[in-house]
């Protein structure tokens, strides 16, 4: 496969995946609000401010209802959002942790798409309902960056760069999409490599045609760590291409979608309020084998770190494979999005 073709079909199924993520009810519909344990923050925020980013993207300063601290958060950071019309989204936060008394996010508007299109129409003084923040991007200290972002991807990234800059790293940035309208917060960190004397790379569809993977990470300085954040089709592309040039210490991107199942071996789960047996198989999560027979089952990240899919553990040996129970915890809970039974063929009994 030529590298055009290679970058054509990344971006034909970028495309499906945001027109399902964009259309599916289905999204909205599997994900409530409605986490069955409580972990972490949950609040209520004012939309504080909303200001034009570029084409069809806007950022929303984001504010406590009561006035109180927002708390805290590291780059790389995401927010689950609750709309007014009760849909639920995951928002990378943007800009610097030390922000104050706010949040900024930032929403590409998607063709067809009812939830960003709700989020372009918001008001100042619109209340949303606010989760987390959490972090399954965090930035590791390093010398040495090069960060790469497609379109709306920059929002996490524009943190780290901040976080970067302020550390005094060496880092770079290669900036993708359509056209250079299309591209959020261009201006601010144009004029943040200039300061830090760093690097933007700006490449659109308009004037630069298709990139392939490979002069991507020909960008990379030998010995930089490579941050990612794009469709998850552009993110395996330069995984792949790195690991082949050889010329990245590490590479990190936002997982958006969950793991498939590694080292899964089939086990039974009894429910003990029901009365119910379901079968998992070695290929499949317990969350998934249960949403069989219970589809409001509650989650959210479907990776193990926001605590929204945790349920009572009666008794049974469990194989903990999240990051958001503490050992105490895990006497009695499990998450099941990502944890399974020790042994094959265990049986574990839950509080369902
Ligand atoms: S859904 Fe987030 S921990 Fe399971």
């Amino acid at each position: 496969m030529t590298a055009g073709v290679g970058l054509r079909a990344i971006g034909a199924a970028s495309r499906v995946y945001a027109k399902l993520v964009a259309e599916s009810t289905v999204v909205t519909a599997l994900s409530p609000a409605r986490p069955r344990r409580h972990v972490g923050y949950e609040f209520d925020a004012i939309v504080d401010g909303i200001a034009d980013e570029a084409v069809d993207v806007k950022s929303f300063l984001l504010r406590r209802t009561e006035n109180r601290p927002l708390p805290t958060w590291l780059p790389g950071a995401h927010i689950d959002v609750t709309t007014p019309s009760g849909a639920l989204r995951q928002y990378s936060l943007a800009g610097r942790p030390d922000g104050g008394a706010h949040y900024r996010i930032a929403v590409r508007r998607i063709l067809g798409g009812s939830v960003s299109e709700e989020m372009h129409n918001l008001s100042g003084g619109e209340v949303l309902r606010i989760r987390g923040p959490r972090n399954a991007f965090p930035l590791a200290r390093a010398r040495r960056y090069f960060f790469v972002a497609a379109g709306i991807g920059i929002t996490p990234i524009r943190a780290m760069i901040e976080r970067a800059a302020e550390d005094g790293a060496e880092w770079s940035l290669y900036y993708r999409g359509r056209t250079r309208e299309s591209l959020p917060f261009l201006a601010e960190l144009e004029q943040l490599a200039q300061r830090s004397d760093s690097r933007i790379i700006v490449e659109t569809d308009d004037v630069d045609g298709l990139a392939s993977a490979a002069d991507i990470v020909g960008y990379a300085r030998e010995g930089s760590a490579m941050y990612v954040c794009g469709p998850a089709p552009l993110s395996s592309a330069l995984r792949g291409e790195a690991m082949r040039q050889g010329n990245v210490r590490e590479f990190h991107t936002e997982l958006f979608t969950p793991a498939a199942v590694v080292d899964g071996m089939p086990f039974t789960m009894h429910l003990s309020r029901s009365g119910e047996t379901v079968a998992v198989g070695a290929q499949e999560t317990a969350l998934a084998a249960l949403r069989r027979t219970r589809p409001d089952q509650p989650y959210s990240c479907r990776q193990g770190f926001c605590g929204a899919c945790v349920v009572g553990l009666v008794a049974g040996r469990v194989e903990h494979r999240d990051r958001v129970l503490g050992d105490e915890d895990r006497n009695s809970s499990i998450a099941i999005c990502v944890s399974r039974a020790a042994a094959d063929g265990d049986v574990l009994v839950l509080d369902l």
